[in-house]
């Protein structure tokens, strides 16, 4: 059963009836532009074919009915009466309670209530953003369902203050911009200080293999802030607000008598900034060399300089990597410590990857990881019409 037939009928059996309608939003994939969102920076995501899905209709009075059909059908229920209270945390329901919060504080006060029913195929802790979809998939019913006057960015940045306010996780705006504004066959180049997305089309004989490690990211939200604290000091350091205001070029002499901790981390930010402008370009050009050589020098820097990788993962991309050759790369991607590799290389390469993964890697337990050849997907919508698509 797809992830939209499970919201759909978890929904008929829990509110009988049917839903008014089901959205749905995709999970991401960053290309490259780590860790340079909450820095002001550019970054390069696609929306992926996995998402989560919300089947939802209004109800008479002013409660909030959430079924989470994939985890054995766990319920939350909350009023939009009253202040909405954070649960304890990890809690599911958060992302859920946070998203309708900061509508609220966008000015959708009094939401009426409504039944949703959740299901979705982002596997979990796999670095591929699975919360972000969840928020902007609630954000998207809220919107239909009730006309609301919200842009896309709007429902990102909702999605992003409900991480903040109720999940915990002082992130960027990266995951959930990709969910909100995907466009299909196109990276999207953000930037992260205008709230921007630039459309990068992806020349169709290139494969975008995302390889999840199954090294899901344990305690990731404490090392993931103590990261972006870092990175607010360090900006303290060249005088400015957000890091990514320091270019490149003047990196070298301005960072002179830095301690060696800020200086990597600092270095990190400033360079996967320029190698994020370098890469929309090499996409636009079809310079699938260039591409992977920034791709290259992404993970180095992630692992060298920001220390967000781990040996296995490393092993990982290096295998693929040589796989690979000149012709592509890959690296890891996302809020790091697990989750997953990106590749990118001519799609007929694919086969050969695959089956080097295969044979070359196993994760602590000794699993193998999942190997997934993506197509890129457009933002949240309407995932159809009831019971297709
Ligand atoms: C996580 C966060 C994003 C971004 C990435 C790292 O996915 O949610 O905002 O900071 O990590 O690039």
């Amino acid at each position: 059963m797809t992830a939209h037939e499970r919201a759909l009928r978890g929904f008929n059996k829990h509110f009988s009836g049917d839903p008014t309608l089901v959205v749905r939003a995709p999970g991401r994939v960053n290309l490259i532009g780590e860790f340079t969102d909450y820095n002001g920076g550019h970054c390069l995501p696609v929306a992926i074919d996995r998402g989560t899905w919300v089947a939802a209709r209004a109800r008479d009075d002013d409660r909030v009915q959430v079924l989470a059909v994939d985890l054995d059908d766990a319920r939350d229920s909350f009023s939009t009466a009253i202040p909405i209270d954070r649960l304890p945390v990890p809690h599911w329901a958060n992302y859920v309670r946070g998203v309708f919060a900061a509508l609220g504080r966008q000015g959708h006060r009094h939401l009426p209530g409504v039944d949703l029913a959740i299901s979705g195929d982002v596997p979990r802790g796999a670095g591929l953003s699975s919360s972000a979809s969840l928020e902007v998939a609630v954000g998207e019913a809220l919107r239909r369902l009730f006309d609301l006057d919200a842009t896309p960015l709007q429902l990102a940045l909702a999605g992003q203050q409900a991480e903040h306010d109720y999940a915990g996780c002082q992130c960027g705006i990266m995951d959930q911009m990709a969910s909100a504004l995907g466009k299909a066959n196109h990276a999207l180049l953000l930037n992260c200080t205008s709230l921007t997305a630039t459309p990068v089309p992806l020349p169709a004989d290139w494969a975008i293999v995302v390889i999840d490690t199954r090294i899901t990211r344990g305690l990731v939200e404490s090392a993931y802030n103590e990261r972006r604290r870092q990175c607010v000091e360090v900006a303290a350091h060249f005088n400015v607000n957000l890091l990514c205001e320091v270019v490149e070029a003047d990196f070298a002499t301005r960072s002179v008598g830095m301690a060696p901790l800020a200086l990597r981390r600092a270095r990190h930010v400033v360079g996967e900034d320029a190698r994020t402008l370098q890469a929309a370009h090499a996409i636009g050009n079809g310079d699938l060399v260039s591409l992977g050589h920034l791709m290259r020098a992404s993970h180095r820097s992630m692992r060298d300089d920001f220390e967000v990788s781990l040996p296995p993962i490393d092993a990982l991309v290096e295998l693929s990597n040589g796989v690979i050759g000149d012709t592509g790369g890959a690296r890891l991607t996302g809020g790091g410590f697990g989750g997953s590799v990106v590749a990118v290389l001519p799609k007929d390469g694919v086969p050969d990857l695959a089956r080097a993964v295969k044979l070359g890697y196993r994760n602590p337990s000794g699993e193998l990881a999942h190997v997934h050849l993506c197509s890129v997907a457009a933002g949240a919508n309407l995932a159809g019409a009831l019971g297709t698509g």
